[in-house]
């Protein structure tokens, strides 16, 4: 089985990858392969950050005897249209350097007081690199903001994100539920095809 190194130590996002992946492909983290350090995230697009990710990993790889057959890392952004398209690639800094989950939300629901317009995506761009080639797999979920929070499941902007043709949100939904329609769930989903189509070969 190949083994690919996932460019995160996000427990949330290593099983759910882990689980797309089950059987296909061994998901290793940086930790398990004692990978340290601050990884760049400076570009100014999802794009450009799955990148960066990718091959500040890619390039410590050469160094190191993890017999990985290559790596990936993902970005995500949540686009609003009526704010630009904020707070995209600052999603998880919105209301500051170091700020809650809660702290965005609010600063979202604040910018959108009084906007009818509240049509939003999450999306996430994944960056695979094996053999020095890179590939790049996009996922999105069209949906809107509500006007205040709806239920207690999931993380960052779950609560005021409703995906179109449900009539709950994010964080009212069962996780197998949000997964198979999310922006990383269809991103992973076109990895794992990738995956499927080249790697075993
Ligand atoms: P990351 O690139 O996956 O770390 O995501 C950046 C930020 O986007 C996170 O800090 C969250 O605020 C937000 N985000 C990413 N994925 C989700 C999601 O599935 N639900 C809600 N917010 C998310």
């Amino acid at each position: 089985m190949k083994r690919l190194i996932f460019a995160t130590n996000n427990k949330h996002k290593l099983e759910e990858v882990r689980a797309a992946l089950q059987g296909k492909v061994e998901v290793v983290s940086l930790q398990e392969i004692g990978l340290e350090g601050d990884i760049p995230e400076t570009a100014d697009t999802l794009e450009g950050n799955a990148e960066q990710k990718a091959h500040w990993v890619w390039d410590r790889l050469q160094g190191m005897n993890t017999s990985a057959d290559g790596c990936f890392a993902d970005d995500t952004g949540l686009e609003v249209d009526a704010l630009g398209g904020a707070p995209g690639v600052y999603s998880a800094r919105y209301a500051g350097e170091h700020c809650s989950f809660d702290d965005n939300v609010t600063k979202l629901l604040t910018a959108l007081e009084g906007v009818d317009d509240r049509r939003a995506r999450f999306r996430t761009v994944i960056c695979l690199i094996v053999n020095g080639e890179e590939h790049c797999f996009e996922g999105r979920v069209e949906g809107q903001i509500l006007r205040e929070r709806h239920g207690m499941g999931g993380f960052g902007y779950d609560p005021v994100f409703l995906p179109d043709r449900f009539a709950v949100s994010f964080a009212e939904m069962p996780l197998d539920v949000k997964n198979s329609i999310s922006h990383r769930g269809l991103a992973v989903e076109k990895l794992r095809r990738h995956l499927e189509e080249n790697l075993e070969k």
